[in-house]
């Protein structure tokens, strides 16, 4: 046997050396006896070293924007022995030399000798871990550890994650601006290691405590500065020759992805909250200094007290901090971020102007804090073991969030939101053969953020709620609460939640659940009723299978064979008596042949999924469906909740092929008498979407828009511009938006009143924005685009918007003046705006001027050059970030060619490189093609047809 050192280690090298007959070792080395493979080579941290606590220490230099930092992290270590210690960092510059490790608790502690420190880099290039690798000497046993690391890092001025510089311009009092400028950290999920090293992992949980320094330039009042973190400093900061220091107190256990730190000139609101047992909370709102910034900040104060309060009584188990921080910052990634004791916002998710922010704003700030609060449980004090685990953080979150707004703003029945904006939301992502389980397998920081999706999201709220109906709301709660106590401090993985909640349940939740966790997308139940078999009695058959939209993949199976335990529950009505609604009857997977149900009554029609509860589809016979039309019309069924499930389930199985699609229009007909906000809404973006598919053909086309203003006609009516009074009902102002937006587009004529009065309100606003923007808070959306869609030649209306836009400091309006912005029809203006987006002072955010030039049907061509003209600039700035990437490569799912599909899937084959978090959404992009395609073949006749011969007159 011959003897080759290159692939073996040193012991197999001795062996071979010493007796001659070992064969070839498994380990390879570099050739000069460098071993090569190691724990390195797995993307998980080993199993045998837990961090325990971590002594941070940052120095931040403001002038250049760089830190020295030094950290200190004791850690156990058990099970096998070790002789390699293995932390996550990534473009830390680290003293190698001055890394050091300590055995701990003899005595002393005993200082073990560094034999050498690598970069996982330096083994393999293409390793792409993250490690930094201290060799120890000696391999060492069971027991606890010091390791000491020194290094220097840049603040992020290009990127909005890790440790960032954030900033605004200033106006000061002789007109001139100034750029102003904060510090803060967004580490979820694998950012942490980028601003210091640390074991990178949501199980590794440890205490922490923190000291920060910062030197500032010299023209800089120090004495405006504050620097906040996760726990109350441990004393007043100390502010000396232009340095502020401070020593946050201990925390308790977390993991990292929750460590933050800001450091601003802003100032604070500030409440307390004190219990029933004299404990208190301090609760600080942290914004701009400028005074309508911070008269902006009351409202956060306001409900997060509400929120929190509710949530102890929620959880049973108190809010652990002595202080909750809440920060509106300039510059921000996503909405907002959990970190425990210190949520970051943008500031469009925070502050709330009671003079001119509209309801809608006040809605999406309240809804984030009660989010973000729910993280506080749901992702701090219990974590996900594993990212694969998402959704036991946003999925909970999502759904704990509808009973903290519940508790602060009660008169906004917001749990009568959830079906609608949750529930369609998740299947209509869910329905698509490239969806993906809630559970699953990642490994990458790429895939990781890519795992922020409507999935994690909003099909975990939407089995949240579904569990919540089968168990009973208050079974349900208890549950929860049980799972917290049981896992608090710690982590917890899927079956550890359905075995908490096994606890209190009647029904064998994991046995249920599973089918709902491990298997993507959702089934459709079909009903069949029979009335003759056994007269005065009805027979109803139910029988499950799989939703779809277009073709599952090849290599798409599932264990459980794509079936589903299902809680199946209806309305019915009685044949010339009353309606009621039944219990749960399950529909088990294992239930070979369809399943029946008896009612001893002749039932006229039934209404599957009651309050549209569950995660499934209800598909009817043509009878039962003509009846159940015809309750919509007669308001036998009038359940705001069960008329919206009906329209959304009868739409989806038309576009499949259940249905028929003329059948599904139908029933849009009696929309005009419709009045409730949620129910229209469905209707009217069902219309739209419809209308959209035959947007090629002019009569339709013509007819959908007339359709359109027909049915919001009545609306505009009785809705007016202006509240009817101060009590009006939350759906009030949506309703008004809504209607007179959607009307002002679809008339198409500049001599309509309504449309008048839209321009009328534009011209009066334009002269005035510092006055009249109060007056038109609530329909500000409707005037602004209204203005831009019947601007003049010259673009005048344009042009007075662009320039309101780049005095705007109010995040919120900027985003509506951009929508409005994006619907002109001119395009060389809408190219120019698209090169000036990627100047350094754009507002809001570079991405969204393209994005929402491509939400316009005129445009969808347009945004798709310019998407690819300038994908390279986008990916730079954005392709490591969660959400945004994924808007982008959104983008051309508009198209319904197969010419356009080849195109754009050539595009982002030769784009693969710089995708980065956007990589699955080229799947869904290209799915949402070709179920488009799949739609002009199979529908496009029908409802050109059916828009066709509408008559108005
Ligand atoms: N934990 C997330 C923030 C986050 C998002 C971190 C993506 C990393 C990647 C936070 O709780 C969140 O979900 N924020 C939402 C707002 C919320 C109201 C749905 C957001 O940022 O949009
Ligand atoms: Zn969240």
């Amino acid at each position: 046997m011959r003897c080759s050192t290159h692939f073996m280690t040193g012991l197999s090298i001795w062996m071979c050396v010493m007796l001659s007959i070992v064969p070839a070792a498994v380990v390879p080395s570099d050739g000069i006896g460098e071993v090569l493979d190691g724990p390195w080579d797995n993307i998980r941290l080993p199993e045998n070293i837990k961090a325990k606590a971590y002594k941070l220490s940052l120095n931040i230099d403001w002038e250049h924007m760089n830190y020295t930092g030094t950290q200190e992290v004791t850690m156990d270590v058990t099970g096998e022995d070790t002789k390699y210690f293995l932390i996550h960092t990534v473009g830390l510059v680290i003293d190698k030399e001055a890394t050091t490790l300590h055995k701990l608790g003899g005595k002393t502690d005993e200082e073990l000798t560094v034999k050498r420190t690598f970069m996982d880099t330096e083994k393999k290039p293409e390793l792409r871990h993250d490690f930094y690798v201290v060799e120890s000497e000696e391999t060492v046993a069971a027991g606890s550890y010091k390791m000491k690391i020194s290094f220097a890092g840049k603040v992020q001025t290009e990127k909005l994650t890790g440790m960032y510089r954030s900033k605004y311009a200033r106006t000061l009092q002789d007109g001139s601006t100034e750029m102003i400028y904060q510090v803060s950290t967004d580490f979820e999920p694998v950012d942490a290691r980028s601003a210091f090293p640390c074991f990178d992992e949501p199980a590794q949980k440890a205490n922490w405590t923190t000291d920060i320094t910062v030197t500032f330039p010299a023209g800089i009042d120090i004495n405006e500065y504050n620097i906040i973190s996760n726990m109350p400093l441990k004393e007043a900061l100390t502010r000396e020759n232009q340095i502020i220091s401070g020593s946050f107190m201990e925390s308790v256990p977390m993991s990292t992805y929750l460590v933050c730190f800001a450091v601003s000139d802003f100032l604070y609101k500030e409440d307390v909250l004190t219990r029933g047992d004299g404990s208190q909370v301090t609760m600080r709102v942290y914004a701009r200094r400028e005074d309508e910034f911070q008269e902006s900040a009351s409202y956060a104060l306001n409900v997060t007290s509400k929120i929190i309060e509710e949530y102890e009584k929620f959880y049973k188990v108190p809010y652990p901090l002595p202080k909750l921080d809440q920060i509106a910052l300039p510059e921000f990634n996503s909405g907002a971020m959990e970190n425990w004791g210190i949520i970051t916002y943008r500031e469009s998710s925070l502050l709330y102007n009671p003079t001119t922010s509209s309801t809608a704003e006040k809605q999406r700030v309240c809804s984030v804090i009660a989010h973000e609060a729910a993280h506080q449980w749901f992702g701090n004090i219990v974590t996900m073991a594993w990212w694969n685990d998402l959704w036991l953080n946003e999925g909970f979150a999502s759904f704990v969030e509808y009973y903290g707004i519940d508790a602060a703003e009660p008169s906004w029945n917001i749990l009568d939101f959830f079906y609608p904006d949750e529930m369609t939301t998740a299947m209509n992502f869910d329905s698509s053969p490239s969806s993906h389980p809630i559970s699953v397998q990642v490994s990458s920081p790429e895939e990781l953020s890519g795992l922020f999706d409507t999935i994690s999201y909003r099909k975990g709220s939407s089995i949240n709620w579904m569990m919540m109906k089968f168990m009973g709301d208050d079974t349900f709660a208890k549950g929860l609460a049980q799972y917290i106590d049981d896992f608090q401090y710690g982590n917890a993985a899927m079956v550890d939640l359905f075995n908490s909640l096994n606890k209190v349940a009647d029904v064998n939740v994991t046995k249920v659940m599973l089918t709902w966790t491990l298997q993507m997308g959702f089934p459709y139940v079909t009903t069949s009723l029979d009335n003759t078999t056994f007269p005065g009695s009805t027979i109803i058959s139910l029988k499950q299978e799989r939703f779809i939209v277009g073709e599952a993949k090849p290599d798409d199976i599932s264990e459980y064979g794509y079936e589903w335990h299902i809680p199946f529950c209806y309305r019915y009505k009685v044949k010339n008596g009353a309606v009621k609604t039944s219990g749960i009857h399950w529909i088990w997977s294992d239930d070979d042949t369809s399943k029946t149900v008896t009612v001893n009554e002749t039932i006229e029609w039934i209404k599957g999924n009651v309050d549209g509860n569950f995660y499934y589809l209800v598909n009817y016979g043509a009878d039962n469906l003509a009846a159940l039309a015809t309750a919509l019309e007669n308001k036998e069924l009038d359940g705001a909740t069960d008329k919206t499930s009906l329209i959304y389930d009868v739409f989806r199985l038309a576009e499949t092929g259940h249905v028929a699609y003329d059948k599904a229009l139908d029933m849009t007909k009696y929309a005009t008498a419709e009045k409730e906000y949620v129910v229209l809404s469905r209707i009217l973006s069902e219309v739209l979407s419809a209308g959209d598919g035959v947007k090629t053909n002019e009569t339709a086309y013509g007819n959908l828009w007339k359709y359109v203003a027909k049915m919001l006609k009545p609306r505009v009516d009785d809705m007016g511009w202006d509240p009817k009074n101060e009590s009006e009902p939350i759906t009030a102002p949506k309703m008004r938006d809504m209607a007179l937006r959607n009307y002002c587009k679809a008339v198409q004529n500049e001599t309509d009143t309504t449309v008048k009065e839209a321009l009328a309100k534009y011209t009066e606003f334009v002269a005035d924005p510092g006055t009249k923007k109060s007056e038109i808070k609530d329909v500000f959306t409707t005037v602004m685009r209204t203005a831009i869609i019947y601007d003049d030649k010259n673009n005048t209306n344009w042009q007075a918007m662009w320039d309101l836009l780049q005095k705007s400091d109010w995040e919120a309006d900027q985003k509506i003046y951009i929508a409005a912005l994006a619907r002109t029809k001119n395009q060389t203006v809408l190219r120019k705006m698209i090169d000036d987006s990627f100047d350094e002072n754009a507002k809001a955010g570079t991405w969204r001027y393209l994005y929402y030039v491509s939400y316009h049907g005129d445009h969808y061509d347009l945004a798709w050059e310019l998407l690819q003209d300038k994908w390279d600039d986008y990916a730079i700035k954005y392709n490591t970030t969660s959400f945004t990437m994924g808007y982008l490569v959104e983008i051309p799912e508009v198209f319904d060619t197969q010419a356009k599909y080849d195109e754009v899937a050539a595009f982002f084959k030769k784009k693969e490189y710089n995708i980065g978090t956007g990589l699955k959404t080229v799947e869904e992009t290209l799915s949402k093609i070709k179920a488009n395609i799949k739609w002009k073949d199979d529908h496009y006749e029908d409802v050109a047809s059916w828009f066709t011969k509408l008559t108005f007159e």
